[in-house]
């Protein structure tokens, strides 16, 4: 049996990849297009391994992707790729737009294709799981609810909106085709081969570099954080046992305001790397410019993948960042690799009128 992952160089794809085959002997066909954020290295411990086959390409090349589903024959797709970073699609929404909704389409088509020329028993078993964010559902004030699967759509992001329109494409496919679809909507994620573009692996690589700390605003946004291995296992939750059709909302129960987190990864770093002048790194925090348009809250109502599935995170934030930032302590020459002259570029540009 063989599995088609898209976007598997990317943070989360890769870290589902590697779980993936370190618990199952299934083979891993993995698109990707390595944009800056795709990294092989991030699949270096799969090298020469015959389950993991990784082809460079993008899910919108629609004879490249019905060639490798004629090929390979997967029982299930899975995708992951997107353009993930939502200030790039403020300075840039052209990408989101053609990976997150035109590839999305093309990809749909291609396995729409596919699945319907299967035998009965291949069609009734296949699955495809779209992977997607909390962030589709806008920004909660303090005292609402957390999202549940019911909550409307209200992206505020264009990174946001494409993941909607995303989603709202595999939706159709399901009740117009009949698609046999499944959508996770996750929380932010954190943890090992995090590009460091994004708040936690940003903050752990500039603490050290001692540069400063940007926190945007005043610091007080809220995200709800989990452990990426443990949306790993609630993906493949998902694909084993969810209800054809259906979304869950995956999410850590781990609401925390940002500055919290930058304080809680300068207090690890204080205590596993102490700065040469015994200073805190929490010295080196800088509040600077908002993000435009800055979503205030995210919270994730995760009682819908526990009651169905019996999905539960195993990492509690404190277990989670401190493996996390042990993991960038034990890992600087992957940090090096991604910082290459793009990324430098990027950061130069971001953070230019702070
Ligand atoms: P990432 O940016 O680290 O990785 C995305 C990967 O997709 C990269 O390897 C990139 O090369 C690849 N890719 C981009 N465009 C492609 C294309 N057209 N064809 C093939 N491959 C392409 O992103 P991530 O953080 O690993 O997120 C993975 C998925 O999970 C995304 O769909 C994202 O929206 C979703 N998600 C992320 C988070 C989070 O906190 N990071 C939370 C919830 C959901
Ligand atoms: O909620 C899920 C989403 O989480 C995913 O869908 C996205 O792909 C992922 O990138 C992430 O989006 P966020 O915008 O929440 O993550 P980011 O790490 O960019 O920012 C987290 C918070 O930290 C956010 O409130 C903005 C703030 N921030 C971020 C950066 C990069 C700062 O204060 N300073 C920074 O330099």
């Amino acid at each position: 049996m063989t599995i088609l992952v898209t976007g598997g160089a990317g943070f989360i794809g890769s870290n589902f990849v590697l779980d993936w085959l370190a618990g199952s002997d299934e083979t891993v066909v993995n698109l990707d297009k390595l944009t800056y954020a795709g990294n092989v290295h991030n699949l270096a411990p799969l090298a020469g391994d015959p389950r993991h086959a990784f082809v460079q390409g993008d899910i919108g090349d629609a004879g490249l992707v019905a060639a490798l589903l004629a090929q390979h024959q997967p029982r299930a797709v899975l995708n992951f790729a997107a353009e993930s970073h939502v200030d790039r699609s403020i300075l840039g929404p052209g990408e989101f737009i053609q990976t997150n909704i035109v590839g999305t389409f093309h990809l749909l088509e291609q396995v729409r294709a596919y699945w319907a020329a299967l035998d009965t028993p291949a069609k009734t078993a296949f699955r495809l799981l779209h992977v997607s964010t909390d962030e589709v559902y806008g920004s909660l004030a303090a005292s609402d609810p957390a999202f549940t699967e019911t909550h409307r759509y209200e992206p505020n992001s264009p990174y946001s909106a494409s993941k909607a329109a995303s989603d709202h494409l595999v939706r159709a496919y399901h009740h117009t085709y009949g698609l046999p679809v499944l959508t996770t909507n996750c929380s932010n994620n954190y943890g090992p081969l995090h590009f460091p573009e994004k708040l936690i692996p940003l903050m752990i690589v500039n603490a050290q570099a001692g540069k400063p700390l940007p926190v945007y605003g005043d610091g007080q946004q809220i995200r709800d954080w989990l452990y990426v291995k443990d949306h790993c296992s609630a993906i493949r939750a998902v694909l084993a046992g969810g209800r054809l059709g259906e979304t869950y909302n995956i999410g850590g129960w781990n609401e925390k305001p940002n500055l919290d987190i930058v304080n809680t990864v300068c207090d690890l770093l204080d205590e596993l790397k102490p700065r040469a002048d015994l200073q805190s790194y929490r010295s080196q925090i800088s509040y600077v410019t908002d993000r435009p348009g800055h979503d205030r809250r995210y919270a994730i109502d995760a009682r819908k993948i526990g009651q169905e599935l019996g999905w539960k995170p195993t990492e509690t934030f404190e277990t989670g960042i401190r493996k996390t930032v042990q993991w960038y302590l034990d890992n600087p020459d992957w940090v090096a690799q991604v910082q290459s002259g793009a990324y430098r570029d990027w950061v130069a540009t971001q953070y230019a009128q702070s």
